[in-house]
């Protein structure tokens, strides 16, 4: 679909609100490809890839979102080669050494750290006891899997003593609890699959695929993601507000 003319003449931090554009979530993709074309070894792409993420998530809070979620390191992640696996476990230890600089970010990890190893349980909880009640939220999905996620969240509920259970029993036992469904999930490194990643929470959200790869992924690409579900119809299995209105002059109600 293309971007209309009004869109794209509009100051982003305009479109963010109009749209109601409250959560982004990013399946960083493409590090390891990125490293490779340069002939580095792929913890050289993660590096980048790291320093890369802060740029974004604080530019998404500039911009006037409510929350960003970023999938730092599956389940399915573990099964890369020890080295790789260990670069990413120091790129999270740096992270969270360095995050004292950002004074407006609520710090959230998504997914089951603590199983990584007692370092990596404490300092995630750590940063999430100092930084909690902040404004802006920053959910980091480390050693997170979609559907694990849904399984806790039921077993959590069984183990209250429910015997059924609503939609809304079970966001309310999901990781992201506190913040809304992302309104928009974009995927760097021109893979087109969602890899186990926010299943519940993206049943309307709107998908952005780019070829981008991550460490490439810059302040314009998120203008211009922002641009592109400005321009989108969200209706959540409904109308949009024009049809609706002439579905109700045809039908004279
Ligand atoms: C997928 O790209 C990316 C990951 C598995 C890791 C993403 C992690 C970061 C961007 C940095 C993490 C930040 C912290 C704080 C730990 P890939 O390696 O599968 O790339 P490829 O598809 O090109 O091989």
């Amino acid at each position: 679909m293309a971007i209309s003319r009004e869109i794209n003449s509009t100051p982003v931090t305009e479109l963010v609100k109009q749209s109601r554009l409250r959560h982004i979530a990013f399946i960083m993709d493409g590090n390891g490809r990125w490293a490779k074309k340069r002939m580095l070894p792929r913890e050289a792409g993660h590096k980048v890839g790291a320093d890369n993420f802060k740029t974004i998530v604080r530019y998404c809070k500039k911009i006037g979102m409510e929350c960003c979620t970023v999938y730092a390191f599956s389940t399915e992640n573990i099964k890369r080669p020890k080295r790789e696996v260990e670069a990413l476990f120091r790129l999270l230890i740096s992270f969270i050494e360095e995050a004292g600089e950002e004074e407006d970010i609520e710090f959230r990890f998504i997914g089951e750290p603590g199983q990584l190893g007692e370092t990596i349980g404490r300092r995630t909880k750590e940063l999430e006891d100092e930084t909690r009640g902040r404004p802006y939220r920053l959910n980091i999905a480390f050693n997170y899997g979609g559907r694990a996620e849904i399984v806790r969240a039921v077993n959590r509920l069984l183990a209250e003593g429910k015997t059924a259970v609503t939609e809304e029993d079970i966001s309310a036992n999901l990781y992201t609890n506190e913040c809304p469904d992302p309104d928009l999930i974009v995927r760097t490194g021109a893979e087109m699959r969602i890899s186990n990643f926010m299943l519940w929470q993206a049943a309307y959200a709107e998908f952005y695929f780019t070829d981008r790869l991550w460490p490439d992924y810059t302040t314009a690409d998120v203008d211009e993601a922002v641009r592109v579900f400005a321009s989108r119809s969200r209706r959540f299995g409904g109308l949009d507000r024009n049809e609706a209105a002439s579905q109700g002059e045809q039908e004279g109600t």
